[in-house]
């Protein structure tokens, strides 16, 4: 019943379908005119999700491929001519870099990738991560009995916020979902065996490797699917361990609470705008702080890539967290988000924004060889303020801490050493509390409100099945 109105719910409609089909149409012939015109030895095709029928309404973005032989040249030539043809077909283009480059162009509502890879025969050597991409979409063509099904998993992930390989998600790729969907048969048989899974999970679907050596092979990754088409790549290699349980707890909730939600939530996001006094009025009811650093003008000398921004942001997050965590702020969590284009913004939820000058710092054991250092630097030092003494078999000391204040913290990494090179005097820094949150953009709220409250409508619709199976 749900899954029949979910059907229906990801698949697009026929006019949706004619204004995809004329717009590749006419993006294909204006590439294929610059190729020409530019007098390039290339070949131009469409892939992912357009060509394989596995797209969903209102994803309006397309993939272009450009294929040259590989006696071009190297990466950088590749995405030098990838940037000449977007500029004649399009006029205008935007720069992107995953690990391989690429550009973005947009043709009326259409955000169009236009890739640049080597031509590639079966059995020959794939030179780089997009080499693959059109040995994939013969694989999909060949083996792919219902896209339906496909548009049934991708619509779930994204309602759980694990769709998309990129950094941001650490999720399920569009092509993982299609070689979900194809080894176990169905969306719903996707989800029978995603319940049980138990990482490591191992999946070879054209036995290539045999999957006790497939799991040697990735000894990190919970998931990993031999790529059909290139046996040394995992095609879940992004996802990360969060994502992998994230998916296993939804599909179970699903199995004995199905509900339209787990669809509707990536057609129709539900809109949130989170005021910056709630968001006061929750750390109250907490009784904890937040720190929060804005880094803006980033878009200025040039654009950074999203890609960059995201991988930027994420690090800052990290970095802010261990920073804190290692000068006694004792953090409940740490993150960071970017608008895409010109601003990071980084957080983190403390339980004090102040902490007393004095602080006891574990010294080495005693009679160890530290032990002669550790009293070196404290005995008669002036940041110490009591000891070193002995208790059990330790050495500790009381000394003043180095910072008191966890915004002086926030400060010195963002106006250091700590800061990444890309951004060092390109950002204008903002260090702030939870007294001026209403300064900073609804974006960045939204995402500090979600750190906050933690709240996963999956997680609810499980507990309510639970609660009826008793
Ligand atoms: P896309 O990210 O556009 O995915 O990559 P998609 O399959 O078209 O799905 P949606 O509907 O847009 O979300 C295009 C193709 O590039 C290859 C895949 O073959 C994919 O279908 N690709 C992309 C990868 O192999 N790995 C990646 O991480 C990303
Ligand atoms: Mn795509
Ligand atoms: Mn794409």
């Amino acid at each position: 019943m749900v899954l029949e109105q979910a059907k229906k719910l990801v698949t697009p409609s026929n006019e949706e379908r004619r204004k995809l089909e004329r717009v590749l149409e006419e993006a294909l012939s204006r590439v294929r005119r610059a190729v020409d015109e530019l007098g390039f030895d290339a070949e131009v095709v469409p892939v992912g999700s357009a060509v394989r029928d596995t797209w969903l309404p209102g994803n309006y973005e397309l993939d272009i491929f450009v294929l040259f032989p590989k006696v071009v040249g190297g990466k950088d030539v590749l995405g030098e001519l990838i940037r000449e043809i977007a500029a004649k077909a399009f006029g205008e283009y935007v720069q992107n870099y995953a690990e391989h480059p690429y550009v973005m162009v947009r043709l009326e509502e259409f955000d169009i990738d236009l890739v640049p890879a080597y031509r590639i025969g079966k059995g020959e050597r794939i030179a780089s991560s997009v080499d693959r991409t059109p040995l994939h979409n013969s694989y999909v063509k060949s083996k792919l009995r219902s896209p339906t099904e496909v548009r049934l998993l991708k619509a779930f992930l994204k309602s759980i916020e694990a769709y998309g390989a990129e950094e941001k998600v650490g999720g399920f790729s569009g092509y993982l979902c299609e070689v979900l969907v194809i080894y176990y048969g169905s969306f719903l048989e996707v989800l029978k065996a995603a319940k049980d899974w138990q990482p490591p999970v191992c999946i070879d679907p054209e036995d290539h490797l045999g999957e006790e050596y497939a799991s040697v092979l990735f000894p990190r990754d919970p998931l990993v699917v031999i790529d059909p088409v290139d046996p040394r790549r995992n095609v879940a290699a992004a996802l990360t361990l969060t994502q992998f349980n994230r998916f296993r707890i939804a599909a179970r909730a699903f199995l004995i609470n199905p509900s339209i939600e787990f669809f509707e939530r990536a057609l129709r996001p539900p809109r949130v705008r989170i005021r910056s006094s709630v968001v006061e009025e929750e750390l109250g009811r907490r009784g904890t702080h937040l720190v929060v650093v804005e880094l803006s003008k980033l878009d200025e000398p040039d654009n950074l890539s999203r890609e960059l921004l995201w991988s930027q942001a994420k690090k800052l997050g990290r970095i802010l967290g261990d920073e804190l965590r290692k000068h006694g702020f004792d953090p409940m969590w740490s993150s960071g988000w970017t608008d895409e284009s010109s601003t990071i913004v980084v957080a983190a939820e403390i339980p004090f924004l102040l902490l007393p000058t004095l602080e006891r710092r574990e010294g080495p054991p005693v009679g160890m060889r530290d032990e002669d250092n550790f009293l070196l630097k404290y005995v008669g030092s002036e940041v110490t303020l009591g000891g070193p003494s002995i208790r059990e078999d330790r050495w500790y000391v009381f000394r003043r801490r180095k910072y008191r204040e966890a915004t002086l913290i926030v400060s010195d990494i963002f106006r250091g050493q700590r800061l990444p090179s890309i951004l060092r005097g390109r950002a204008k820094i903002r260090v702030l509390t939870e007294r001026e949150l209403a300064s900073l953009g609804q974006w960045a709220l939204n995402e500090i409100w979600k750190e906050l409250k933690k709240e996963e409508f999956f997680v609810r619709l499980l507990a309510e099945g639970l609660e009826r199976g008793q």
